[in-house]
């Protein structure tokens, strides 16, 4: 392609074209081509000099190696100050790693990195690059989130290095200058490459931004944090473009009107995916919660229309209440809201229960919502849904201290779930007291030492008389 050709770049996925198209090719969604300036200014130029063989292993003319002979170096981990960070990072954070950490804006992302910049900082040195905020807005959040005026003569840290601005090149002029052990990014959609002609935020911008970035902090094994805001449609910008870029994806959530954050691993190539770390905004900071089951439990004690289950993300178990609220529809087709479940995953429970325990609930509204805001992806609450419908729709409190654990098949059958001991363990720890379970889990001498009386069933309709007491089918 020449250099004057137009070409056309999806800002979704990043997929190139010649010709326009209202809908991407690649991935599908609209709108979202824009004129690029030749493909060839993404590739070009200044860094693209090979690194050098580490070690010099190699001789010369040969790259490659017997694996066997590859020298190993044990994995460092560099300590954030935050055990619930460091904990969904894989143990830490590790020297020349990229981690993109996501969220939406105003949820604590820049918040979240400062403190551990500070925490680093005593350790290590730390290079902050404010792209969105000048030094004087970060130097206030700074002193915000440090100790208290006058509890302590502000402390000198000369480990954390403060730097706005915007170019790209600059920023990478300053990390070779001072090859820090962390650098922090804030954030890589507002950083831009003066030689692209695109807009900061756009896709190429990000490639170019973060791929630069990638290459100058892996030859200096600086560990880089880069901060990305999800676009409205709840993507990383260029998400597929930095996810497989980065080493590790962790996403930032919460409710902007509650207290809490959740951080999340999506993607690590140091550790596990999927563990949970929570946190709280507080007016000097972010703390750590460090039992955040009490933080998912109503807390107003058993009623009508509550099940309690036990989620678990990555290796943490959450116990987590869940309300449905059943009335009788006044619409031709009843309403279905669902708030922290899917909503399809609703529908086809109240399809099981209406088949299975002949329920008419096609002539009732459904209303679900998951305490404390948190999103249950898992099959495994499914038991604990529909034992929350049937409870509302009879009018039911389930005994004190019932967790169910289960997922439901669409023949009415309860089918196993992984890591049940780990949930029973959580279970019995907060006090609770009865477990419903699928069939064959085999861990009745577990459940009998933590003290919980273990209900195990095969069907639906079995388990909610087991939970329940009584059968919810009989009129
Ligand atoms: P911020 O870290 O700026 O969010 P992001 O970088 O993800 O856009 O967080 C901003 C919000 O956090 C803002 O609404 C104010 C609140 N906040 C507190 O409640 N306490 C604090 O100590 C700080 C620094 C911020
Ligand atoms: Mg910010």
């Amino acid at each position: 392609m020449g250099r004057s050709t137009p070409f056309y770049a999806c800002q979704s996925c990043g997929a190139q074209s010649r010709q326009f198209f209202g809908r991407c090719p690649g991935c599908g969604s609209w709108n979202s081509l824009v004129e690029q300036s030749s493909p060839a200014a993404d590739g070009r130029r200044r860094r693209a000099t090979p690194a050098p063989p580490v070690d010099g292993a190699a001789p010369r003319g040969r790259r490659s190696e017997p694996i066997h002979s590859v020298g190993e170096r044990p994995l460092r981990r560099l300590a954030t100050g935050f055990p619930e960070l460091d904990r969904v990072l894989g143990g830490g954070l590790v020297p020349g790693s990229l981690v993109l950490v996501g969220g939406d804006p105003g949820i604590g992302k820049s918040t979240l990195l400062l403190q551990s910049a500070r925490a680093l900082a005593d350790s290590c040195s730390v290079l902050y690059v404010s792209a969105e905020e000048s030094a004087q807005q970060v130097k206030l959040r700074w002193r915000r989130l440090g100790p208290e005026q006058g509890a302590e003569p502000a402390s000198e840290q000369d480990g954390l290095q403060l730097l706005a601005e915007t170019d790209l090149e600059l920023v990478l002029q300053e990390l070779e200058a001072l090859r820090p052990a962390v650098a922090i990014i804030d954030s890589i959609q507002a950083l831009h490459d003066a030689e692209l002609s695109s807009a900061p935020g756009s896709v190429s911008q990000v490639r170019d931004c973060a791929a630069a970035l990638q290459r100058l902090a892996k030859r200096q094994d600086t560990a880089l944090l880069l901060v990305g805001h999800v676009t409205k449609e709840g993507m990383l910008a260029g998400p597929k473009v930095l996810e497989h870029l980065v080493d590790a994806v962790l996403t930032f959530e919460g409710d902007r009107f509650a207290s809490h954050r959740l951080l999340r691993a999506v993607k690590n190539r140091f550790g596990p995916t999927h563990e949970l770390g929570v946190f709280e905004m507080r007016d000097r900071g972010l703390a750590e919660v460090t039992n955040p089951s009490e933080l998912f439990l109503g807390g107003e004690g058993p009623c009508a229309g509550t099940a309690t289950i036990v989620a678990c993300e990555g290796t943490r178990p959450l116990l987590v209440d869940l309300q449905a609220l059943v009335s009788t529809t006044s619409y031709a087709s009843p309403r279905r809201t669902a708030t922290g479940i899917g909503i399809n995953r609703l529908h086809q429970i109240l399809a099981v229960l209406e088949k299975h325990l002949g329920l008419p609930l096609s002539r009732f509204d459904c209303y679900l919502a998951v305490a404390g805001g948190l999103d249950v992806e898992e099959p495994a609450a499914d038991l604990g849904v529909a034992a929350a419908v049937v409870a509302s729709y009879r009018d039911l409190t389930l005994p004190a201290g019932t967790v169910l654990v289960g997922e439901l098949g669409l023949g009415g059958q309860i089918r196993p779930v992984g890591q049940l001991e780990l949930r029973l363990q959580e279970a019995a720890r907060l006090g609770f007291t009865r477990a419903v379970v699928p069939r064959s889990s085999g861990l009745a001498p577990v459940a009998a030492a933590l003290g919980l009386e273990l209900l195990e069933a095969a069907g639906v309709a079995e388990a909610l008389v087991a939970a329940l007491g009584v059968d919810p089918a009989a009129d």
